[in-house]
């Protein structure tokens, strides 16, 4: 049974409702290993539209019970969710017994896109938001970094640099109007494995992160679709490397200004201008794959 960090103050029979958006990588680079097993990173992360629904119950039963629309999610401690009703608790006083936290999933799981993180970070949200002396969002994201090393992020939203084992968040301009396609192809990657296979001084490139941010302040789409670069596709095994440059020339084939890797993948994603030519790498896609959607920007949380 999971640590409820006390009794809960939110009243028997209130629900709440949140979304949990998705995140993706614009880029992503690994700066080397640190003394506690983490590496420091350097990425631009972006929120999209597809998303996960966040319920919150408050009932007279004992403990955190997570419940999920995918069987083979826990629904236990070893959901990140459950983890930050308790990080809540344990930090504000205001503890999480009798919580069912009930999560309509649609991000795919374990594919590079933070959809656990961002459920945990929606329920720090939806427990701040009944705090009558709610924490800060800075606050909120140093529970948050208890629970995961993206969930800072995912508690900002919108596009941020994070830096450090991702918790340094600096919020960027959000991006000119467009279109994401996200495909993800069905075979899982280990994120701890591929994170072992990085040699960090044998990269043969590294994201231009200064000329992303730069494109960013400028508003130039072309220029951040020119920039978009992830270090870990170059250390993937041979046949999921194919796997993953195959999506990638699909989707620039399609008109993708550019393609990339989310995170440690394995969705692959292609940045568009135009609406038509998303609907074709879409429609392209889905002819091989299960998992591809047609997605914009997520709005601010
Ligand atoms: O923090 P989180 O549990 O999400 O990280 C999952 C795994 O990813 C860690 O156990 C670690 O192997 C790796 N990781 C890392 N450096 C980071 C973030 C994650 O090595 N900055």
């Amino acid at each position: 049974m999971i640590e409820t960090g006390g009794k809960s103050q939110i009243p028997e029979g209130l629900t709440l409702q949140g979304e949990a958006f998705a995140k993706l990588n614009l880029s992503l680079d690994i700066l080397g290993r640190r003394e506690d097993g983490y590496h420091d990173l350097c990425m631009v992360m972006h929120s999209v539209t597809l998303a996960d629904q966040v319920t919150l119950k408050q009932t007279g039963e004992t403990g955190v019970r997570v419940e999920t629309n995918l069987h083979f999610l826990p629904n236990d401690e070893k959901n990140l969710a459950a983890r930050a009703a308790a990080a809540y608790g344990e930090a504000t006083g205001r503890g999480a017994e009798g919580l069912r936290i009930q999560i309509q999933k649609q991000i795919p799981v374990c594919a590079g896109m933070a959809g656990g993180s961002s459920d945990a970070a929606a329920v720090l949200r939806l427990l701040n938001r009944q705090n009558p002396t709610p924490l800060s969002v800075t606050e909120l994201a140093k529970v948050g970094e208890k629970v995961g090393s993206d969930v800072p992020y995912c508690v900002l939203g919108g596009t941020a640099l994070a830096e450090g084992r991702g918790e340094r968040l600096t919020p960027l301009p959000p991006l000119p109007p467009c279109w994401f396609v996200l495909c993800k192809p069905p075979f899982p990657i280990s994120t701890p494995e591929l994170f072992g296979r990085v040699n960090c001084h044998k990269l043969r490139c590294r994201p231009d992160t200064e000329g992303l941010l730069r494109a960013l302040e400028d508003g130039d789409l072309e220029g951040i679709a020119r920039r978009m670069y992830n270090v870990f596709e170059d250390v993937l095994p041979p046949r999921q490397a194919a796997a993953i440059q195959r999506i990638k020339t699909s989707l620039i084939g399609s008109g993708a200004l550019g393609a990339v890797m989310s995170g440690s993948g394995p969705t692959v994603f292609g940045l568009f201008e135009a609406e038509e030519a998303a609907q074709k790498a879409l429609g392209n896609l889905k002819r091989e794959y299960k998992d591809v959607f047609l997605v914009k920007s997520a709005p601010l949380v």
